[in-house]
């Protein structure tokens, strides 16, 4: 085990999480693993830009971006996000060294309190049917599940080419 997980205290006590920059965008691709999502990152900056969306990261000296969590304010699809009492998150996120420590939880607390500084009361979120413990950390935190999300989304890669993706998922919400 890398001597900085050692210690949990230590260095969740440490890890920033803060919203994102400018030059964070190429930590999001964690040396290459999320590559091909670059012009969706690309994309979701436009947007923080624009105040429709958030990014927040978690950062570790001298480590780098170790977690990530996207927040959509507004959005096409208002049962998702309305800009006014819904928020959705996606993309979340914690290099695999450092999950299972606390700090999922502690970013989703910290985004969770930005939000209702924000007015916002409804947070939601989509979790694949195949990913129980992640149901298991949202259920914790308290979402419930109401619906059921046919997860069907594209996406073109970092070379422009599109890739369809299938994951059946479970909608959640929390009110916060
Ligand atoms: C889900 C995730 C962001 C939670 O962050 P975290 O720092 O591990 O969260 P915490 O330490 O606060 O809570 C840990 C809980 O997260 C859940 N979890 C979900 N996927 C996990 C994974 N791959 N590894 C470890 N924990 C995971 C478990 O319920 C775990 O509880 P447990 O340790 O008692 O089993 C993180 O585990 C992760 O990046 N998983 C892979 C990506 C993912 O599944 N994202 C969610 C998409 S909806």
């Amino acid at each position: 085990m890398n001597t900085v997980t050692e210690n949990t205290e230590f260095w969740l006590d440490t890890v920033s999480i803060r919203q994102i920059r400018k030059p964070d965008l190429p930590g999001l691709e964690w040396g290459g693993e999320y590559k091909h999502f670059r012009r969706i990152y690309a994309d979701a900056y436009q947007r923080v830009l624009k105040g429709l969306s958030l990014i927040w990261v978690a950062e570790l000296h001298p480590v780098g971006l170790i977690g990530q969590l996207f927040i959509q304010l507004n959005c096409d699809r208002p049962e998702l996000a309305d800009g006014v009492y819904k928020a959705y998150m996606y993309a979340f996120r914690i290099r695999e060294t450092f999950r299972s420590r606390g700090l999922g939880t502690l970013m989703m607390k910290t985004i969770e309190s930005d939000l209702k500084r924000r007015s916002f009361s409804v947070l939601t979120l989509n979790v694949a049917k195949d990913n129980p413990r992640a149901q298991e950390l949202y259920k914790r935190l308290g979402f419930v599940v109401t619906s059921d999300e046919p997860g069907i989304w594209s996406y073109p890669d970092d070379k422009g080419i599109w890739h369809q993706v299938h994951e059946p998922a479970w909608r959640m919400e929390k009110t916060l």
